[in-house]
């Protein structure tokens, strides 16, 4: 069977065909970054008209790629949330206008899952039962995956994602949006220094998590050192990456013990880290460390948004595959 996979929750426009048989055949991405890195951020509007330019394009540009056809496709699965709501509309309407006119059936698939299920398209996979860590833009939690559908949710971030802590950390350090990868890249220069950062709720004995005064911590940092050095808005270039290495440090520690207490308290021996923050190099070194523990994480290019994840998702759940009729979006869902 081949699903046409279809994502667009956010900021990347993304498509793939999944075939159950011969595995992922294609995949096309458009990232937005450029169009809303001069407002320093998303710009849900903008997002949703873009995602209507491109679906059409890219989807011509898988099947080719793959050498199908619009004939060849079985089924049609679409990120039905969470994210942006303007954005995932656009990309509902197009699956299901699609699956109308191919009279092919639709499946809705959950962002979440769809990261937390990339993993297992690569050739060395996790069998269930497993753990897994979702660390994304909106979301850091810890779930215990039985299998395809049976999710338990262990803890999570009681209020900014780790994603978002990077992000706004970056943001009032200077960096261009998206900051999360650049700030990762600038830590790897920075040196163990007298920055102290938080690590919050690190003893808090249950899996939650807390990453906003964390922010709060280098903000204050900052304008210490700018008031002690004088040196104005620009902050000395080493104690910039000091920063972002000292706060790097404490994200890792943090989701790094606590991954420790999930897989303890489930007894499960294996981790998948699925999202964008799971393409940071810090966290990948620290979680594949963790004695007597095999940890998986997807591909780099799956790592961050993308079609490919929402095609597999979608051929995992082929049996809830439905006639096209009236469809919704859900900007906020819970995954379980
Ligand atoms: O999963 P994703 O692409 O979108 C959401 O569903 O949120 O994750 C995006 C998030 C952003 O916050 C971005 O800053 C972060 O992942 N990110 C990183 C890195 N690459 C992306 N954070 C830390 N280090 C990275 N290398
Ligand atoms: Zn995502």
């Amino acid at each position: 069977m081949l699903v046409l996979g279809i994502e667009s929750s956010c900021d990347e426009t993304g498509v793939a065909l999944y075939d159950t048989e011969h595995g992922l055949l294609a995949h096309q991405l458009h990232t937005q970054i450029a169009m809303h890195a001069e407002y320093g951020g998303v710009v849900p509007e903008l997002a949703s008209r873009d995602h209507i330019r491109r679906l059409t394009p890219l989807t011509q540009a898988c099947l080719h790629q793959a050498g199908k056809t619009f004939a060849d496709i079985d089924a049609i699965a679409y990120t039905q949330g969470p994210g942006l709501g303007g954005a995932l509309l656009a990309g509902a309407s197009f699956a299901n206008a699609l699956a109308f006119a191919l009279n092919k059936p639709i499946i809705p698939v959950h962002h979440l899952e769809g990261h937390m299920l990339s993993p297992l398209l690569s050739d060395d996979k996790p069998d269930f039962p497993f753990v897994a860590l979702l660390v994304s833009g909106g979301h850091t939690q810890f779930m215990a995956v039985k299998g395809i559908g049976d999710y338990t949710l262990l803890g999570e971030s009681i209020d900014d994602a780790a994603g978002e802590a990077f992000d706004k950390t970056a943001k009032l350090l200077g960096l261009p949006y998206p900051g999360g990868a650049k700030l990762s890249e600038l830590a790897r220069l920075g040196h163990s220094s007298s920055l102290h950062f938080p690590r919050p709720m690190l003893h808090s004995h249950d899996l939650n998590m807390s990453f906003s005064g964390l922010k709060t911590a280098v903000l204050t940092a900052v304008n210490k050192i700018k008031a002690e050095t004088g040196c104005g808005e620009a902050l000395p270039e080493q104690i910039r990456h000091d920063i972002c290495r000292e706060f790097q440090n404490a994200v890792v520690d943090v989701l790094t013990s606590k991954a420790k207490q999930a897989l303890q308290q489930t007894g499960y021996k294996q981790l998948v880290v699925a999202g964008g923050v799971g393409a940071n190099w810090q966290l990948r070194q620290s979680l594949s460390s963790l004695p007597g523990v095999h940890t998986f994480f997807p591909p780099l290019a799956y790592c961050t948004d993308n079609g490919a994840m929402i095609a597999f998702a979608g051929a995992m759940h082929l049996s809830s595959a439905r006639p096209t009729g009236s469809f919704n979006v859900r900007p906020r869902w819970p995954l379980s």
